[in-house]
């Protein structure tokens, strides 16, 4: 049995798109299972570079069955245009790409309603990518949402919406002063959509179980990360998903039976895009370095990422709600000029040290991170394909982030492109 999950350790943005895409090689099937369009996953290729967001990473590979499980939620315009995208550089998404029937449908007005929200929170927003993510998960738990297979079904489809703009268009107008929809504008543009989606729809979570049935080599593809997952990340600052290892279950109907490993990646640093509270944010000089260094700017939104010290209080907190077989370290090169590099062990308030991760925003917001320090390395390390080869504070680094978490590195990226890279372990 090979089906290993890959999730985020962090606030995202971690890398998750090149490991998953190296991984894919040895792969036979890749799928996402949680957030939409929100994520924007990163691989390059010699010189190309491509953007996902709702196709799995894996589809840059040839011949590997791709599948947006059920627990994602589609915008089918921007899935359209990825695909159409892909297809202009040469990628086969026709005969790779598999869609659940019972992935819920990003609206017209959820993106309306995600916007309307963000202007009233004023000071206290989210700074969520405006993709409508909320409100479609909103709908879904609320018993109210549009699935993939509604769109096969016009009678019910078009009753849904006129059902739901009957409440939404209310808010909309009297509640956010901005303008509504109609049923009937939606109904013929999703229509559309329908007839170009329909060739991919499909039972998916039966795929998948036959699929291991047979001892293929699968991958659950996560975005997003640990500490923006709506349970277990900095509520409310987080996404509207499952983004930890257990959304890999429910968001493509497998059970946790089946899943044989589950591979964090870890930025050898730490990044956040958005609100919220960041305890090793770095500020002026330093913080900029970084987002200049390591390219920090949102693949999705195109926002500069904050950026900080690496934090084994979240850390930890990550191995613990995920189960982590194993930890991918991502973007090492970027610390290679810095001459002392910081990680942060507990978090303080007054005399009191949290070493756990606190539930209380507040506190995340008030308490101020306790730092060791650790030699740099001075030294370019990027393309180093052998653990050995890695200069000695460097691995000094990486062992300390082990014995830490009390986790194996079974992977460092090195650079950007699939081959800089170190195995130290294979997921399959
Ligand atoms: P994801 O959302 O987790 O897939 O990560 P993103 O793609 O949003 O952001 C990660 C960024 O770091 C992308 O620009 C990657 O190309 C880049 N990247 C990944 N691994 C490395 C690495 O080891 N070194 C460097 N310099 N860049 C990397
Ligand atoms: P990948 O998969 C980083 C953040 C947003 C915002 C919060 C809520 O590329 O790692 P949402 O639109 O989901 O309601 O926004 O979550 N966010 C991400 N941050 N990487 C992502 O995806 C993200 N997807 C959402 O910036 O703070
Ligand atoms: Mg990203």
């Amino acid at each position: 049995m090979s089906a290993v999950v890959i999730v985020g350790a962090q606030w995202g943005d971690e890398g998750k798109g090149k490991v998953v895409d190296v991984l894919t090689e040895k792969a036979d099937v890749v799928a996402r299972f949680q957030g939409g369009h929100n994520a924007g996953h990163t691989v390059v290729i010699n010189e190309q570079k491509f953007i996902l967001h709702l196709i799995p990473s894996g589809i840059l590979h040839k011949n590997k069955l791709c599948i947006i499980g059920n627990g994602v939620v589609i915008e089918p315009a921007a899935l359209i245009d990825e695909m159409k995208g892909l297809k202009q550089r040469g990628v086969d998404v026709r005969s790779n790409l598999l869609i659940s029937k019972n992935a819920h449908l990003i609206m017209p007005y959820h993106i309306a309603m995600d916007n309307a929200r963000e202007r009233v929170r004023g000071a206290g927003k989210i700074g969520t990518t405006g993709r409508g993510i909320g409100p479609t998960y909103v709908d879904k738990m609320a018993r109210t949402g549009i699935r993939v297979i509604d769109l096969y079904r016009p009678e019910v489809f078009r009753e849904k919406i006129e059902t739901n703009l009957g409440e939404i268009n209310y808010l909309l107008k009297n509640r956010f002063r901005t303008k509504g929809f109609r049923a009937a504008e939606i109904f013929a543009q999703y229509r559309a959509y329908a007839r170009k989606l329909a060739r991919y729809v499909a039972d998916t979570d039966i795929i998948v179980n036959e699929m291991i049935e047979k001892k293929k080599k699968i991958l659950f593809e996560g975005a997003q990360g640990t500490l923006l997952d709506v349970d277990h990340g900095t509520y409310p600052f987080v996404t509207s998903s499952s983004s930890v290892a257990g959304g890999a279950c429910t968001g493509l109907g497998v059970g946790p039976t089946r899943i044989s490993r589950v591979l964090g990646v870890v930025k050898a640093y730490t990044t956040r895009v958005g609100g919220g509270p960041f305890p090793t944010e770095m500020t002026g000089d330093i913080g900029e370095q970084f987002r200049q260094k390591g390219g920090e700017f949102g693949a999705t939104t195109g926002r500069p990422r904050r950026c900080g010290w690496l934090d084994f209080v979240g850390l930890r907190h990550a191995m613990r709600v995920n189960g982590l077989t194993g930890i991918a370290i991502t973007k090492l090169d970027i610390l290679d000029a810095l001459p002392t590099i910081r990680v942060c062990v507990a978090y303080r308030r007054g005399k009191t040290l949290y070493r756990d991760f606190p539930k209380e925003t507040s506190l995340l917001h008030t308490s101020v991170p306790v730092y060791e320090e650790m030699e740099g390395w001075n030294e370019s390390t990027v393309g180093i394909k052998r653990f050995e080869k890695l200069p000695k504070n460097a691995q000094k680094y990486i062992r300390r982030i082990e014995e830490t978490l009390g986790v194996k590195v079974d992977m460092i990226s090195t650079g950007q492109r699939r081959n800089e890279l170190i195995v130290l372990r294979n997921q399959f």
